[in-house]
């Protein structure tokens, strides 16, 4: 009786527990199905462009936008702002997407592969932060147009610029200065999207 009575409860038990998973199983069929069509939908092409809407840190009135299109040689870099003491502003990505500090502090430094000094965007790639986009020079009335292509900057891969930030700053990026150029505050960021 003891030889025969173990090993046939035993099956019952795993035959119950594979029962209660099969169970299980179906019960989630018809929502995984219903999953997959949105899953199909989802695009692996990189962006052909991107934006960036520039808003006021505290205390400051510095708007703008910032456009990323994706050319032959690099990325353009077509930006106007609005707001500014005339003159030049530093103007560069930043690697975090978060612009919630009031400072603009949240979003952290210069973008880069961590490896490469503070620089100008004329200098090899080497020679500068990915994110380092120099100065915007703001005339008389506070307004700021750039347009250049450039090209370190990538929408797509692991130096992607989507989903970091801009920030336009308060003083001039003098293009040596370690870490940052030495441009002062952050007037104004906006997350690149
Ligand atoms: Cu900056
Ligand atoms: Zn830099």
């Amino acid at each position: 009786m003891y030889r025969s009575f173990f090993p046939v409860l035993a099956v019952l038990m795993i035959t119950v527990a594979g029962c209660a998973q099969k169970r299980a199983d179906d019960a989630q069929e018809p929502s995984s199905s219903d999953a997959m069509p949105e899953n199909e939908m989802v695009s692996t092409n990189a962006p052909d462009s991107a934006t960036a809407v520039l808003n006021p840190t505290e205390g400051n009135s510095v708007r703008g936008s910032v456009r990323f299109i994706k050319v032959d040689d690099g990325v353009r870099v077509i930006a106007d702002v609005t707001g500014l003491a005339s003159g030049k502003h530093g103007f560069h990505v930043h690697e975090n997407g978060d612009c919630s500090a009031p400072d603009g502090s949240s979003a952290g430094g210069h973008f880069s592969n961590g490896t490469t000094p503070h620089g100008a965007p004329d200098n090899d790639a080497d020679m500068r932060h990915a994110g380092d986009l120099g100065n915007v020079t703001a005339d008389s009335e506070g307004h700021a147009h750039l347009d250049r292509v450039d090209p370190v900057l990538s929408l797509s891969g692991p130096m992607s610029i989507v989903g970091r930030a801009v920030i336009v700053h308060g003083g001039m990026d003098d293009l040596t200065s370690q870490p940052s150029g030495a441009a002062g505050p952050r007037v104004a960021c906006g997350v690149i999207e």
